[in-house]
């Protein structure tokens, strides 16, 4: 070895949604784990959580709506160029508008579908190409429990969520020949600012549900995406991972 060791570049992670909850955690893993990070989110303050996450390692912030087509190929360009490349991707932006379906407007559809499914689209328009070039890659879409099983109340969000399962299938036959994987996870209740203001009482029926009496942390759901994006998931592709504690066993698959 010695001056013979050819320095292997450390891999690149974009996430949406990235400024806080488990995006931030994804980012903060892959951080740890060696990889350089690029974020991208709405929040115009993420920036300052997402550095001191990074725990130093190499950071790309974009605050950005991953509604924006134009901006999503303008922002994976850009990442890649920054940061040398692009390895892994994982679709984590994501937001509820909850309301029983006929009382629902047409905002709160659109608004659910449009940053759940058309964003995690839009990042993934963006960098097939590039992993499709590069011969390798792995993404990785957080769906949810409630795409497989359905939920009261979130009839848009769980669409969003389902429909991610059938995106995410289709790109795995798309970009497997590429040497490419796309996986899907799918948590059950995770403790977030998204669950922050859910009754209390709903946060005890989730912890109820699951066998093992406890309420996610993202970290959980980060931990089982680094997987999916790790040499031990190589040949892991097309699958849909529930990260539940067991919440909808009965939901093996969508
Ligand atoms: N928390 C849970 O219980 C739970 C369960 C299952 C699935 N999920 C999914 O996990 C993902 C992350 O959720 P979380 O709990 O960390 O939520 P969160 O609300 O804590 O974080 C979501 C992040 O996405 C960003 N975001 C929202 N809309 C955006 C947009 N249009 N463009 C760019 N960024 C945007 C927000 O600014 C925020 O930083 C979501 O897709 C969510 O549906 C969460």
């Amino acid at each position: 070895m010695g001056n013979h060791a050819v320095r292997i570049p450390p891999p690149v992670g974009l996430v949406t949604g990235g400024a806080r909850g488990i995006g931030l955690a994804i980012a903060r893993l892959w951080a740890e784990r060696g990889a350089s990070i690029a974020v991208v989110d709405r929040d115009p303050a993420g920036e300052r959580a997402v550095k001191a996450a990074s725990g130093g390692a190499p950071v790309a912030y974009y605050e950005a709506d991953v509604r924006d087509h134009a901006r999503a190929l303008e922002v994976v360009a850009d990442a890649a160029s920054r940061l040398g490349g692009l390895d892994y991707v994982a679709l984590n932006a994501g937001v509820t508008r909850d309301r029983v379906s006929w009382k629902m407007s047409e905002e709160e559809w659109d608004e659910v579908i449009g940053v759940n499914l058309k964003g995690a689209f839009n990042y993934v328009r963006a960098a097939a190409p590039i992993l499709r070039a590069r011969k390798s890659g792995a993404i990785v879409f957080v769906s949810s429990i409630n795409g497989l099983r359905g939920k009261f109340g979130q009839s848009n969000y769980a669409a969003s969520k389902a429909a991610l399962i059938g995106l995410a299938r289709s790109l795995a036959l798309e970009l497997g020949p590429s040497g490419v994987t796309v996986n899907v996870v799918a948590p059950g209740m995770v403790r977030t600012d998204m669950t922050a203001d859910l009754p209390g009482e709903a946060l005890e029926r989730a912890r109820a549900e699951s066998p093992l009496r406890r309420i996610a942390e993202p970290e959980d759901v980060a931990r089982a995406v680094c997987f999916l994006c790790g040499p031990e998931a190589r040949h892991v592709t097309g699958a849909v991972l529930r990260v539940d504690g067991g919440q909808a066993m009965a939901c093996e698959s969508a």
